[in-house]
């Protein structure tokens, strides 16, 4: 795996080559923004970020309302509230630990980050496995064990193969293995360095792993959201702290998030106007957000802010909320 990633790696912003030495700061930044997130949809993420804060000094002095904009259509926003605490916590203590134990007593880090950043910012032997990993080991050693139940005999199967020496390169080979050759739609086998010794290659039908538990569908939700509009401005607000999308500008709403499933009627009584539909999908549900346009002259109860439509997109709205805004606004 050494020698292919040697020859194969991924050229990804946030990694380094040869002899340079990895910055911590921007290996668990992009840790964080990897997440659950796709190397493609991160990489220009990544590049504002460490534009604007080159640094985790610079990131800690920064106000929480700046990042979260900066972090807004990347989703998960639990992860920029948990950067900046952890920011101000690394800059507080000098810099990162190095050891897996104390990298997870941070904010937002969790078994699979600690042991990224431990083994490719601080070449300390950590067995880090995401759903990359996974799926390389499961197909690997061909463990037909269903997830989430099979975690537990891959990341023992993980450990036994994870080198003393560079395992991040070993962990970032796996991963990028998983992610261009042994992914989950396709197993390119004629181009894998460990085609010989695969046993998932040798049943015949290595694309059956990781055999995953059947899921329950999604449940769907309704909602509305308010355009309130006045003098080319509309009414924004910031959401509470720590439910959905907490901490993020957004249009006002009927609080569609802390309700259970259900369709509720939208409220397009008096003064409001059908402003169209939008769907967008979380990670527990699906929502399909009615916008109401407020068609009287607008007088807003309660904090929020009037946003010029002309500065729409760097209001940092997160993608629900600037799909509403998008429909609003292009149906002029
Ligand atoms: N996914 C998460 N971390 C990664 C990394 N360091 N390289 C490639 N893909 C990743």
């Amino acid at each position: 795996m050494l020698d292919w990633y040697d020859g194969h790696a991924r050229a990804l912003p946030w990694r380094v080559t040869g002899a340079e030495t990895p910055d911590p700061y921007r290996v668990w930044l992009s840790e964080v923004m990897l997440q659950q997130t796709t190397t493609a949809a991160v990489a220009p993420y990544f590049a504002k970020f460490t534009e604007r804060w080159p640094d985790v000094a610079a990131l800690a002095a920064a106000a929480e309302e700046e990042v979260m904009a900066e972090w807004a259509g990347l989703g998960y926003y639990s992860r920029a509230r948990n950067l900046v605490k952890c920011a101000a916590e690394v800059a507080a203590m000098g810099g990162f630990p190095e050891t897996e134990e104390e990298l997870r007593k941070l904010p937002g880090l969790g078994a699979y980050t600690a042991a990224a950043i431990a083994a490719i910012a601080f070449g300390r032997r950590a067995v880090v496995v995401d759903a990359n990993v996974e799926r390389v080991v499961a197909r690997l050693f061909a463990i037909d064990e269903p997830l989430p139940g099979a975690r537990k005999a891959i990341r023992d199967k993980a450990d036994a193969i994870t080198p003393d020496e560079r395992a991040g390169d070993f962990a970032q080979a796996m991963m990028d293995l998983g992610a261009t050759i042994c992914t989950s739609r396709d197993a390119r086998c004629l181009l894998c360095p460990l085609q010989s010794i695969c046993e998932g290659r040798a049943s015949g039908d290595p694309l059956r792993l990781p055999v995953k538990a059947k899921k329950k569908p999604k449940p769907s939700r309704t909602g509305t959201a308010f355009w309130i509009e006045r003098d080319d401005a509309v009414w924004l607000v910031k959401r509470p702290g720590k439910g959905m999308l907490g901490g993020m500008r957004a249009l006002p709403d009927d609080d569609w998030s802390a309700r259970g499933d259900g369709h509720g009627e939208p409220p397009l009584k008096g003064m409001w106007e059908a402003g169209g539909v939008v769907r967008h999908t979380f990670t527990h549900f699906h929502l399909e957000l009615g916008v109401a346009v407020y068609a009287g002259n607008a007088v807003p109860v309660g904090e929020g802010e009037w946003w010029p439509l002309d500065r729409i997109a760097d209001a940092g709205l997160p993608t629900l909320f600037a799909k509403a805004a998008e429909r609003v606004l292009a149906a002029g």
